[in-house]
């Protein structure tokens, strides 16, 4: 029935309106000039000459001018609003879809419910979490009174330089995918059109997220093989749960702009994946074109390029140049009509799957639906879930809570640490804007104890702490809790030249060791930036990330003990800046004096109990080409409190036409359990999962044996031939 509708009004429509369904401008081409304090921010005028003039079809962003801050649910459903009213005067009354970059939850808003960062999420190795996070996403999307997500990045994150790693859900393929699909399911039900979901968009299509350099938006080389092993099967994923828009990698693979890729947006992305929905470029990526990449000669040749490649809606963002200019290449039939057919069938797909045709008034109310008690307990889960415990000396953790604490360090303070970019502003680091409502570190800490707790520290990232002050506080107490890490920061402003720490923490953290307090290093931060010297040092070290504005407290619950950590590390903390390595290296890369050493390894995460995985078998040793393998193994609490543990299979083909990673993560379960409780964990090996992309780049099962690895256990089947 959809299908009917899409051609009947694609029948019905002119080429400007085509076309113009084709552009999504950003917001401040339609609202008033500082319209930060506008009650409704939208200058009519302005809007009319965008929709009803230029018949635009998408607005992306929040109410900009001048300062990128996020604004009440109040305003935004008001400015919707305006845009649905207006939309709805227009000849066909094609609604306008609006855009929104609610990565971590609602984003946008004072009002917002904060979750862990996709890097945090993935450390849960939870899929209910993200499942759930999805759904939160979407009800609050929509009593926002705005229509579709940009998130979540299905690229996945092995360049700990690049400044969106956090935004990713790590470096492995199946965690990624796992916890991808989860998150689409759960932002997308089983109807889009229903009140409480929204659109997902699958982010940057495709490899954006391995710049040789670790610059954002510099050049990747990733050869046809890897593409199709590591990066690819992401997308396929988000493409399987039914993601229905896919936003292109701003940056270039081998040569070739993302935006100017037929090859991977045509010939992979439809006719391979089967994807069905509609591409958006990323902000201003077309011009770039020309501007950037010196691919075409003209504006008008970027235009042409980015469409005929496969670009089915242009993020202009500031004008209306694409639309002048497309209108012109169809009119002189250098991008034919099918094409713009194609291209405008897609997007009116999609506006009708999701409903937005029957909406005349914001999908949900607030109340009810934002922020709810069950957003709230469910981020607070997901918090606790992501905190990874990496070291505990002599169970240095979980502390007393009488013990008398130092806390020292720029993150000890501060929300936007644990909150990271794409935050109340842009770059996240508007730390006055943030909720008041939540704690900090410190504040959590102080709610906690019962003992004394000192803090020396500025009120922002850069303040300059006193050292001296630091050393001689951290005598007077029994434990020092070091906090550092990274500010927040997105995209390009986001670029460093290395992974080290910036020398004013390490020379707080070697000064207060010098004294030899034990200290707990506690960091915050999007990537991993190189402790090593410090960790060597601590007695205990917990792995923050980004876990949301419910970090604070998580934190101090696990630092006291009131929860027992299980989040375990979804990449592989580098050791060295030069030594940078996935888990899922190749045979090589441990061979001849090489070695896989990271300081610790990914699927990482000690607990306050202890588990053990045992009686590890498979139903069988030897299987026909096509069969699958049934894996069963015991995972036991052998410690003396609860808690969870997620038990991490990993599959090894022996030998092979092409090397080999030493391993490969195929299945995951997270299990609670009490002391002395065990249970039998099933798992299914597939065809899919013994296969690989073989010589001539197609998937393929080669016969011969397959290792089985889950905890310190192994077993072997073997492929036979047909
Ligand atoms: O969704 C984002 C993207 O990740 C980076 N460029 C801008 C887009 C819209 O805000």
């Amino acid at each position: 029935a959809i299908e009917n509708k899409v051609q009947a009004l694609l029948g019905q429509m002119t080429l400007e309106e085509k076309v113009g369904q084709m552009t999504q401008i950003d917001f401040s081409v339609v609202s008033v000039v500082n319209g930060q304090d506008a009650e409704n921010p939208i200058d009519q005028a302005k809007l009319e000459d965008a929709i009803l003039h230029h018949h635009v079809g998408s607005i992306l962003n929040t109410p900009t001018t001048p300062n990128n801050k996020a604004q009440s649910i109040e305003k935004w459903r008001k400015m919707t609003q305006t845009i649905r009213e207006t939309a709805a005067r227009s000849r066909l009354k094609i609604p306008v879809i609006y855009g929104i970059d609610a990565i971590h939850g609602a984003t946008y808003t004072q009002n917002a419910v904060l979750f862990p960062q996709a890097i945090s999420m993935a450390a849960t190795f939870n899929t209910e979490l993200s499942f759930k996070e999805g759904e939160i996403a979407a009800r609050e999307v929509k009593a926002s009174g705005l229509d579709w997500n940009f998130s979540p990045v299905m690229d996945i994150g092995r360049q700990p330089l690049w400044p969106r790693l956090w935004e990713t859900y790590g470096e492995d393929v199946h965690l990624s995918s796992a916890m991808g699909t989860a998150y689409i399911k759960g932002h997308q039900g089983d109807n889009m059109a229903d009140a409480d979901k929204a659109p997902t968009c699958l982010k940057h299509y495709v490899g954006y997220s391995y710049p040789l350099n670790g610059k954002d938006r510099t050049q990747a080389w990733i050869g046809e093989r890897a593409l199709r092993e590591w990066f690819l099967p992401g997308f396929q994923a988000g493409v399987l749960a039914g993601a229905p828009t896919v936003m292109i990698n701003s940056a270039e693979v081998d040569g070739i702009p993302g935006h100017a890729n037929y090859h991977y947006l045509t010939e992979i992305l439809r006719g391979e994946m089967g994807f069905n929905g509609f591409t958006v470029s990323d902000w201003e990526d077309i011009i770039r074109l020309h501007t950037r990449d010196k691919l075409a000669a003209t504006p008008r040749e970027a235009v042409k390029m980015a469409v005929m490649a496969g670009v089915d809606m242009s993020m202009v963002p500031f004008d209306f140049s694409f639309y002048e200019l497309l209108l012109d290449l169809a009119k002189t039939g250098e991008v034919p009509m099918s094409r713009i057919d194609e291209a405008v069938s897609r997007i009116l797909r999609v506006k009708y799957q999701t409903g937005l045709f029957e909406r005349s008034e914001p999908a949900l109310a607030v109340e009810g639906n934002f922020a709810t008690e069950e957003a709230v307990e469910v981020n607070k889960q997901a918090a606790r879930e992501a905190i990874v415990l990496a070291k505990n000396d002599n169970e240095m953790l979980p502390l007393r809570k009488d013990v008398s604490i130092l806390v020292t360090g720029p993150t000890a303070n501060l929300l936007s640490v644990m909150n990271g970019g794409w935050t109340i502003t842009w770059q996240g680091d508007a730390e006055e804007l943030y909720p008041k409502d939540r704690p900090t570190l410190l504040q959590a800490l102080r709610a906690k104890t019962s003992g004394k707790v000192t803090f020396v520290g500025g009120q922002r990232f850069s303040d300059e702490i006193n050292i001296e002050q630091a050393v001689t506080e951290a005598r007077n107490h029994d434990v020092v809790i070091l906090a550092l890490g990274e500010k927040p920061y997105c995209e390009t402003p986001g670029n460093i030249d290395s992974l080290t720490l910036d020398p004013v923490q390490m020379q707080l953290a070697r000064a207060i060791f010098e004294i030899g307090k034990p200290v707990v290093l506690v960091t915050f931060g999007g990537r991993p930036r190189i402790i090593t010297e410090i960790a060597d040092k601590a007695r205990a070290v917990v792995l923050g990330f980004l876990p949301g504005m419910e970090g604070g407290e998580a934190m101090a619950d696990i630092l006291f003990g009131d929860v027992n950590p299980s989040g375990k590390l979804p990449l592989s903390y580098p050791r060295a800046v030069n030594d940078i390595l996935p888990y899922d290296h190749k045979p090589i890369e441990a061979y001849e004096g090489n070695q896989y050493r990271p300081l610790y390894p990914f699927g990482h995460g000690l607990s306050y109990t202890s588990f053990e995985t045992s009686g590890l078998k498979l139903d069988k040793s030897q299987i026909k080409l096509g069969d699958n393998v049934e894996v069963s193994v015991r995972v036991k609490n052998t410690g003396q409190l609860s808690g969870k543990e997620t038990v991490l299979l990993y599959l090894h083909d022996a030998a092979a036409s092409v090397s080999r990673p030493v391993k490969q993560l195929k299945g995951f379960k997270k299990v609670e359990l009490k002391p002395g409780e065990q249970q039998s964990l099933e798992f299914t090996l597939t065809p899919e999962d013994m296969s690989f992309i073989g010589l001539d780049m197609k998937r393929v099962v080669e016969p011969g044996e397959f290792q089985v690895m889950v905890g310190g256990e192994m077993a072997s089947f073997t492929v036979l031939k047909d």
